[in-house]
Order: C-alpha cells, then sequence, then structure tokens
C-alpha cells in the first residue's frame, strides 16, 4: 500500500520524526515522555488542572490520577449559585467545602467557578433578578460566595458566559435579566469581588472565541470591549479564562487566535484555559482514528494558545471520557463523544500526548 502524505506524516509522528523528514514548521518533537502533565507544563511556567465533582473523592483510582496529574482543581456544580444557596440567605456549603478541604490537604490549588453564571441560579434569584433589586441580589451573591472562602481558593470566575453576539454585534447578555444590560454590573461584581477576598486572582470566563467564524469575531470583539470598560471603571480583573470546548470539526486559524490572544494579554490580564475538552461528533470513525483527529485538533490549538507568554495553563473540563458534559449535553445523537486525556479505564489516550507535546513545545514563561 502507498501512504498519502498525510498518512506518512501521521504514522512517522507518533516516532516523533514528522518535523525534521518534512520540514514542517513548528519546533520538532522529541518523543514525549511519561510523566505527568503537571511536570510537563511546570518545566515551562504552565500548570495543568482538572475538573472534578464531590463522587471523585470516593474513588482512589481517580483522586490518585488526579494528584499525580493535575496541580489545580474547579468543582463541576458544587459552587454554582444553584447548588448553594437553594433557600434566599441560607446556604449550604456542604460539598463544595469539601472540594476545598480535600485541595488544602493535598496542596492543589482550587479555581472558584463561578461567581455569577446565567445558568445554574436558583430559581427565588431568577424571579429577584427580574425585578428591581436585581443588581443587589446578583452582588450579594458574589460577595457572599467569594467571602466564605476568603484566602482559600486562588482564583475565582467572578463572571461566567456575560457576552452574547450575532454574527454582525455583540452585547450584554441578558438571560435572566430579561432587560437590554450594559458591562457595569460585570464592573461592580469585580468591585465586590476584590472586597470579598483581597488575595484571590480574579478572572472574567467565557466561551466561544476560539474559532474563525464572524459569530465568534464577533464575541472576541466583545471581550476586549469588556476588557476595555472593566479598566475604564477600574474594575480589578487580573485574568480572562478561555473555556476552550473544542470541536474537530470546526474552523481553526491560529494566526487569529494568536492575535486575539495577544490583545487580551496587552490589556494586562494573564490567561488560562478552563475548561479544555475536544468534541468529535462529527466524525464518525473508528475509535482509534477519532482519537487521533482529536488529539491533532488539540495540538494545533495549544500550540497557537502556548505561543502566547500570558497564558499560564490549561484545565480539562473533566478527567475520563465517560463523565463528560458533552455526553449530558445529548449532542451526540448515539455516537458516545471522546473529549478527555483519559479513557473509562483511565488509561492516557492520544489526547493526553498531544497535551504533552504541546506542554514540552511551548516557549517558557513566568508562571501565573
Ligand atoms: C456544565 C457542567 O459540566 C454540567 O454538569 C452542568 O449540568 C452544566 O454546566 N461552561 C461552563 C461550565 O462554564 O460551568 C459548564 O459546566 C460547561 C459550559
Amino acid at each position: 500500500m502507498i501512504l498519502g502524505r498525510r498518512e506518512a506524516i501521521v504514522g512517522i509522528g507518533g516516532l516523533g520524526l514528522a518535523a525534521s523528514v518534512f520540514g514542517m514548521t513548528g519546533p520538532a518533537d522529541t518523543p514525549v515522555t511519561p510523566e505527568p502533565l503537571k511536570v510537563h507544563a511546570a518545566r515551562r511556567g504552565l500548570n495543568f488542572g482538572a475538573m472534578i465533582r464531590t463522587a471523585y473523592l470516593q474513588e482512589p483510582a481517580l483522586v490518585k490520577l488526579l494528584l499525580d496529574e493535575a496541580d489545580m482543581t474547579v468543582a463541576e456544580v458544587e459552587m454554582k449559585w444553584g447548588a448553594i444557596e437553594r433557600t434566599r440567605g441560607n446556604p449550604y456549603y456542604g460539598e463544595a467545602d469539601q472540594i476545598a478541604r480535600f485541595c488544602k490537604k493535598n496542596s492543589l490549588r482550587l479555581r472558584g467557578h463561578a461567581g455569577f453564571w446565567y445558568r445554574n441560579i436558583p430559581q427565588w434569584a431568577e424571579l429577584a433578578m427580574k425585578g428591581p433589586d436585581w443588581r443587589k441580589v446578583l452582588l450579594a451573591r458574589v460577595s457572599s460566595m467569594i467571602g466564605h472562602y476568603r484566602g482559600r481558593v486562588s482564583e475565582w470566575d467572578v463572571v461566567n458566559e456575560a457576552i452574547d453576539a450575532t454574527d454582525s454585534s455583540f452585547f450584554p447578555r441578558q438571560v435572566p435579566f430579561g432587560r437590554p444590560m450594559d458591562f457595569g454590573y460585570i464592573a461592580d461584581a469585580f468591585h465586590a469581588a476584590r472586597e470579598a477576598d483581597p488575595s484571590t486572582l480574579l478572572f472574567y470566563n467565557d466561551f466561544g472565541m476560539e474559532y474563525d467564524t464572524p459569530l465568534e469575531d464577533q464575541r472576541r470583539a466583545g471581550l476586549l470591549a469588556l476588557l476595555d470598560e472593566l479598566r475604564r471603571r477600574n474594575a480589578p480583573i487580573q485574568g480572562f479564562g478561555l473555556q476552550a470546548h473544542l470541536g474537530v470539526h470546526r474552523n481553526f486559524n491560529a494566526k487569529k487566535l494568536r492575535a486575539f490572544l495577544g490583545e487580551v494579554a496587552a490589556r494586562g490580564v494573564i490567561i488560562r484555559l478552563t475548561e479544555f475538552d475536544v468534541m468529535d461528533r462529527y466524525a464518525a470513525a473508528p475509535p482509534g482514528a477519532r482519537d487521533q483527529a482529536v488529539a491533532d485538533h488539540a495540538r494545533r490549538f495549544l500550540d497557537a494558545a502556548f505561543d502566547e507568554p500570558q497564558v499560564k495553563g490549561l484545565v480539562c473540563w473533566g478527567i475520563r471520557d465517560r463523565d463528560s458534559w458533552v455526553l449530558q449535553e445529548k449532542w451526540t445523537r448515539g455516537l458516545l463523544e471522546r473529549p478527555l486525556p483519559w479513557d473509562d479505564q483511565l488509561r492516557r489516550k492520544p489526547l493526553w500526548t498531544a497535551i504533552a507535546a504541546a506542554f514540552d513545545a511551548a516557549p517558557v514563561r513566568q508562571p501565573g
């Protein structure tokens, strides 16, 4: 059989020879060593984290994997408003506290997720936010949540997913307020967060700015406008979380992503990829080919992202495939997704290797 050029590259790439044989651009790969991802990351001043749920703490194999591979974690739902304050003024921190204690005991950095998000809001708050007191209600949530973890959470997504857009314009997301908004409330939320915890890093977190589409052009413009607005209002923002829910079928443009991250960095904030996973729902191929497509796509994305020195790390939205939120969302039409670095038996997948190789190829930077 005669291999096409692409198959040849994929095949030889596994031996780490593709770059030298074909003179491809980018740093030549040396074979990836089996050290944990956090070790590959730390050599370049980067960090590696993975999202968990309270239930994982009962699974020794998962706990061991997390502690071996990651230096940071984040709770999937346990710190969201709807999980904390089902009845107004009577917060329940039981599960979130379990995760916080686990992190302290094991010296894992903990991301707080999230102060305000338009989803997972308790019913009473959803109603209250439609009334005249919405701003007070929102700021009380941000203050009490972040205040509860004062000194224990290394960084907070103060506000999550507040930008909305069409192909021709961007605007603040209206849900659940049901009225036109401006970005002013986001500035207020950052001020409240700073007061509640003077030492935690304050992030704005969002999705849909990774790819080359008119909609995502608008979303990127919206993010830059938001950062400018926050500065004008002296809001103490220190980080931008780019969720990085990727898809192998999406149109990726490395130059565009690189330019965007440069613009963000020029506004004086650090960047973390906060909810990384790779969907492949249109790639109806055998698992081996799908896993390789996922890995190749991730590598292209991460190489471009890590090129920006203000990108400080990567957090996966989960550990093993079967727990991924992507499966819960039922986008797959029966084809089970394989979006994470570990399979259901907790074996490392090609995506794991792609992440390790991208860390290895990244320029060295100041950790953040
Ligand atoms: C998801 C969780 O993984 C799901 O379990 C939950 O039902 C819905 O939220 N962007 C975010 C995350 O910021 O909080 C979302 O997490 C995934 C998309």
